[in-house]
């Protein structure tokens, strides 16, 4: 448990495992080095699909790399576009069983940090992350601490805390660490 909240990645994965199962659908807003997709593809299984979102050749071609050395390729629709066109995708805005939605913000790790997920991208994503996510799924964001990051933090903070009631939102801070990543859970209600 204790290493769990030392790494707010891993945490984010325990709580989406708790609610994705085989042939589910999942989304992962920012494939970065795939590491979330490969872990997403495992658990929908054959029988599930994963959408996976970067903005960035460099992530996606380490994605599709990682894809290809875990034999996962075909249960994966990679997406060489901002998780911003996440609303006007039409295998998404189909897909009636999408269960978790993952968010690593930030950079690529080891890659440019000016090429950095931005508020007013994160802002869109989200809103289409909420209704395009099945009842009694999980969206997952992980906030850093940068400048940018920042302010994501803020606008996400500010929104959510008046989400509507259909959903539960929560937040995994490191109290006595002020620049520790913070982690955002929404889950959203069966109906
Ligand atoms: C912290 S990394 C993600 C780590 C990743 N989940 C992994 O498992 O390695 C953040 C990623 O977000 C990507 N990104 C930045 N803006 C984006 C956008 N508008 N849409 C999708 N991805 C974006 C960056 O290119 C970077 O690869």
């Amino acid at each position: 448990m204790i290493d769990l909240f030392k790494r707010q990645t891993a945490l984010a994965k325990g709580l989406v495992l708790d609610v994705l199962s085989e042939g589910d659908s999942a989304v992962d807003a920012t494939a970065g080095t795939g590491a979330d997709t490969v872990f997403l593809a495992g658990v929908v299984g054959e029988s599930g699909r994963v959408y996976a979102f970067d903005n960035q050749w460099e992530a996606i071609s380490k994605t599709t790399a990682r894809l290809k050395a875990t034999g996962l390729t075909d249960r994966v629709s990679l997406f060489y576009r901002g998780h911003e066109t996440m609303g006007s995708n039409d295998a998404l805005r189909r897909d009636p069983n999408i269960k978790a939605v993952m968010f690593n913000l930030g950079y690529l790790p080891g890659g440019d940090h000016q090429k950095t997920t931005k508020t007013e991208t994160t802002m869109a994503a989200l809103q289409s992350a909420l209704s395009i996510l099945s009842p009694g799924g999980i969206i997952t964001l992980l906030a850093y601490m940068h400048p940018e990051g920042k302010a994501e933090y803020d606008a996400l903070s500010n929104d959510l805390k008046s989400l509507e009631s259909l959903y539960d939102v929560y937040q995994v801070k490191t109290m006595n660490h002020q620049q520790a990543p913070i982690l955002f859970v929404i889950t959203k209600k069966e109906e």
